[in-house]
């Protein structure tokens, strides 16, 4: 390996030590950097979570401060990003599908510069993958130095060496970084970073650093511009949004930051990804409080087993998991719950998944995004002994999958012959007579009208339900 290469060290990434600074000036550029990108283009892809396309839109940012535009395709791309997902072997999979598909695009135009960032190159292994098998890779670099790229795309320029720079230590909170917004009506909005639960099958922890919240005061200020920017909804972002102001020593701090974003006006709210484990009362007393909280929580079970749960490192039991369900449920009304659920973890008896469907049958979920256990490499659980096999797990996945549909499709169809809410995200690709948007409940709804104008809250009469959309017509 090349002296200068900086390297990412799973051992340092789960240390949680050192204080976190928020940086307001920290970014700046060069007259050079910023003239990099002129006559050049750009081209991200993106893979994985909201957090990664939060990301990707500070990438894109970046990029255009520099000069670059963006590229209608890959293939003509001057820079190309990969923003890269290693939540499960299949999402790095698909990314070394992309890195071998860019081969020829490297043979054809010799000066492209392709880079790959995001969660995967955060894992030694994976980069050395990359180093050793994949030369058309010219740039690497990681989830804790997105600042760098300016000087990284400089080096990668002009050096005849790959560049390679991954932080294993999440550095300090940069408020100035620049946003290129791939939507104009709802934005994703960072809350926090980084997630020190350590659940045991998980490597978001590894790659995402500690938790470090952003200040209530700068999270308010860009609620405020994007309203006066005409944005309709914003998502509050966090690995874990309940633990939300803890490194700031602030108590029950999400339920603060909520209520403030709440009082700021903007038309809608979401937040993701909630805990189970710290979902506090005055958490639902809030979202039940507030006309722009949305009734729509995504709250993770994993596994409806108690044994499982403390094996994965959970922190609650099904007990627990039940009364926060059940608060929730009475205290907001009609609020929608979706759910996440991995099948097969290691030695998951026939009993234990036949308990996870036991929940999944009570909790009734609207939407459920279900996983087969992936080893992740470093994680406690990917060193498991395991007794079950794949047939196996993916005979209960698609058991599960079934309960999935089900209970989906019923919850759609209590809403026929209501009218709904929807805010209007535009006509559809194949018939412009028919709208999409979505409802307070996070329900897909593809309506009929003769007009319907993008960024607008209107009236739609639903009249049928399917199994992951709703189908209706513009109240006049
Ligand atoms: N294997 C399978 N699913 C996983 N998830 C996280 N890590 C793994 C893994 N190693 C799922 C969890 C999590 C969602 C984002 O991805 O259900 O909530
Ligand atoms: Fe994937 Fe997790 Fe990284 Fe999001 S934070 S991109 S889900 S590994």
């Amino acid at each position: 390996m090349k002296t200068q290469w900086k390297l990412p060290d799973t051992t340092q990434a789960k240390k949680r030590l050192g204080e976190v600074e928020v940086l307001y000036d920290q970014y700046e550029l060069t007259p050079q950097q910023k003239e990099l990108g002129m006559n050049k283009t750009y081209f991200i892809k993106t893979y994985g979570c909201q957090a990664n396309e939060r990301d990707s839109e500070t990438l894109a940012g970046i990029l255009q401060t520099m000069s670059y535009t963006p590229s209608e395709t890959i293939d003509e791309a001057d820079v190309i990003l990969l923003n890269t997902c290693s939540i499960r072997e299949n999402a790095n999979n698909k990314v070394f599908g992309e890195i071998g598909n860019l081969k020829h695009v490297k043979t054809q135009n010799p000066d492209v510069i392709i880079g790959v960032c995001g969660c995967m190159t955060q894992e030694e292994d994976l980069v050395k993958r990359i180093l050793q098998k994949h030369h058309q890779v010219d740039l690497i670099f990681g989830t804790h130095n997105i600042h760098r790229l300016p000087d990284l795309l400089h080096q990668a320029h002009f050096s005849k060496e790959r560049t390679v720079e991954v932080f294993s230590k999440e550095g300090d909170i940069i408020e100035n970084l620049p946003t290129k917004r791939f939507n104009t009506i709802k934005a994703w909005v960072n809350i926090m970073y980084g997630c020190d639960k350590f659940c045991t099958y998980c490597i978001v922890p590894f790659t995402r650093g500690k938790e470090r919240s952003r200040l209530i005061e700068d999270i308010i200020e860009e609620v405020n511009e994007l309203k006066s920017n005409g944005y309709k909804e914003v998502t509050l972002l966090g690995q874990n949004v309940n633990a939300y102001g803890k490194d700031l020593r602030l108590d029950d701090g999400f339920a603060s930051l909520l209520e403030e974003v709440a009082k700021t006006g903007i038309e809608r709210i979401r937040f993701t990804t909630s805990h189970p484990w710290n979902f506090t009362s005055k958490m639902i007393q809030t979202i039940s409080d507030y006309d722009n909280i949305m009734p729509y929580i995504h709250l993770p079970l994993q596994s409806g087993s108690n044994d499982v749960l403390r094996r994965m490192g959970r922190r609650y039991t099904i007990e627990e998991y039940m009364d926060v369900f059940n608060k929730i449920k009475a205290t907001i009304p009609r609020c929608s719950i979706s759910t996440d659920i991995i099948v097969g973890f290691p030695n998951e008896t026939d009993e234990q998944f036949q308990q996870t469907l036991d929940v999944f049958n009570e909790c009734k979920y609207d939407n459920a995004y279900t996983f087969i256990f992936s080893p992740r490499s470093g994680t406690p659980a990917a060193v498991l002994e395991d007794h079950i096999d794949m047939e196996t797990k993916r005979r209960r996945l698609q058991e599960l999958n079934e309960l999935v549909k089900k209970y989906s499709l019923e919850n759609n169809l209590k809403y026929v012959d209501e009218i709904v809410e929807v805010l209007v995200e535009g006509p559809s690709k194949k018939d412009e007579t028919v709208f999409t948007g979505y409802t307070p409940q996070q329900k897909l709804v593809n309506f009929t009208a003769h007009d319907a104008k993008e960024g607008c809250l209107v009236k739609v009469h639903i009249t049928s339900a399917k199994t992951w959309y709703l189908i209706g017509q513009l109240v006049d």
